[in-house]
């Protein structure tokens, strides 16, 4: 069993900046386009979980409080790693609703659903421009490293996903390393990032990227999880996506172990009429789902093992609480 951390809401460390967060994106994004801002601002709405600002302002309190930092200044400089991280991710979701041609997002019709795709994809590089500006403020090369690696991982993390390996044994590392550049690289680089701006040396820089890989790890796993067992009017977006759009996640990929007339299903991504059903019939009869929990449960527990490299104190049981609150999560 999982040590239960004695934080019963971590966001309660982060709340205020995250507040702040929002509003000082919505000032970046101001432009002489009405248009243009009100789409760039419009996923921004402060309805979002901000689980990637919460993960990287939690690493820099705890890292501070770990390294003795009291300098206000530095956590200044580590909110707009927080910032640029939100940024870049939803920048990612505008451009993705497009490739994916999604309606919904978060409960509400989806930024092309409404401009249209030509306006959400140009609207999409506005937003990176902005964060890149955010980043150039801090004034530290290896920082924008991190950020910048940030952006090259999302967009190979979308190649990955978009090609099939065509040996069985290959698939799994495929789609972990797919899960890390979509997913778990903007936890990683951007909690390696404010540890940098704490001026940790390389061990401590490796412990924050890890604890970000690892609870965005969990976090992909989950959402993969979800989107076979989780109702629509919960996830706020159809259920199944993953397969309607061709994918074979963790659940399929164990099932497909048990069940090897998927391996033909997965190849063809699920292209054939009935290839969905079919492959959620085998999901739901295999231990494909207990696995991908144990997945998941794995990964949290290794991000709550980097935390536990820090020394104690409110803010690393924060981090602790936020890896279970993203195992736990049901959206
Ligand atoms: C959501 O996945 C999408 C991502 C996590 C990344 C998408 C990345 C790109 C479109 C590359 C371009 C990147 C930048 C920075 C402009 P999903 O479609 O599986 O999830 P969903 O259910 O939220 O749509
Ligand atoms: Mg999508
Ligand atoms: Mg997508």
């Amino acid at each position: 069993p999982l040590k239960n951390t004695s934080v019963a809401d971590p966001y309660q460390y982060v709340k205020g900046d995250l507040v702040d967060l929002t509003v000082n994106i919505h000032k970046e994004l101001q432009s002489r386009n009405k248009e243009l801002t009100e789409l760039a601002k419009y996923y921004f709405d402060g309805k979002g979980k901000a689980i990637r600002p919460a993960i990287a302002l939690m690493t820099a309190k705890a890292i501070n409080q770990h390294l003795g930092i009291i300098n206000s200044e530095v956590l200044e400089l580590q909110k707009k790693v927080a910032m640029a991280a939100e940024m870049i991710h939803t920048a990612s979701l505008v451009h993705d609703d497009v490739i994916d041609v999604s309606e919904m997002r978060r409960g509400k019709p989806s930024a092309n659903g409404i401009w249209g795709q030509p306006k959400s994809a140009v609207a999409g590089d506005f937003i990176i421009s902005a964060a890149t500006r955010v980043m150039a403020q801090l004034n530290d090369a290896d920082v924008l490293i991190c950020i910048s690696q940030v952006v090259a991982d999302l967009v190979q993390g979308e190649f990955l996903q978009m090609g099939t390996r065509e040996s069985e044994s290959d698939r799994f590392n495929h789609y972990l390393l797919k899960t890390f550049k979509k997913t778990a690289t903007i936890m990683a680089n951007s909690c390696k990032a404010v540890s940098i701006l704490a001026g940790c040396d390389s061990h401590l820089q490796n412990v924050a990227y890890d604890y970000g890989r690892y609870i965005g790890l969990t976090f992909q796993i989950v959402d993969d999880l979800l989107d076979f067992i989780s109702d629509s009017s919960l996830l706020g977006k159809p259920g199944l996506a993953d397969l309607k759009l061709g994918l074979a996640t963790a659940p399929v990929l164990f099932a497909a172990e048990q069940y090897p007339e998927l391996n033909v299903l997965i190849m063809r991504r699920f292209s054939q009429p009935g290839d969905v059903q079919t492959a959620l019939e085998c999901v739901l009869n295999s231990d494909g789902l207990e696995r991908t929990k144990e997945l998941a449960r794995q990964h949290c527990q290794e991000a709550q093992r980097q935390a536990r490299q820090l020394n104690p104190s409110e803010f690393r049981n924060g981090m602790e609480a936020l890896a279970q609150l993203v195992l736990q999560r049901l959206k």
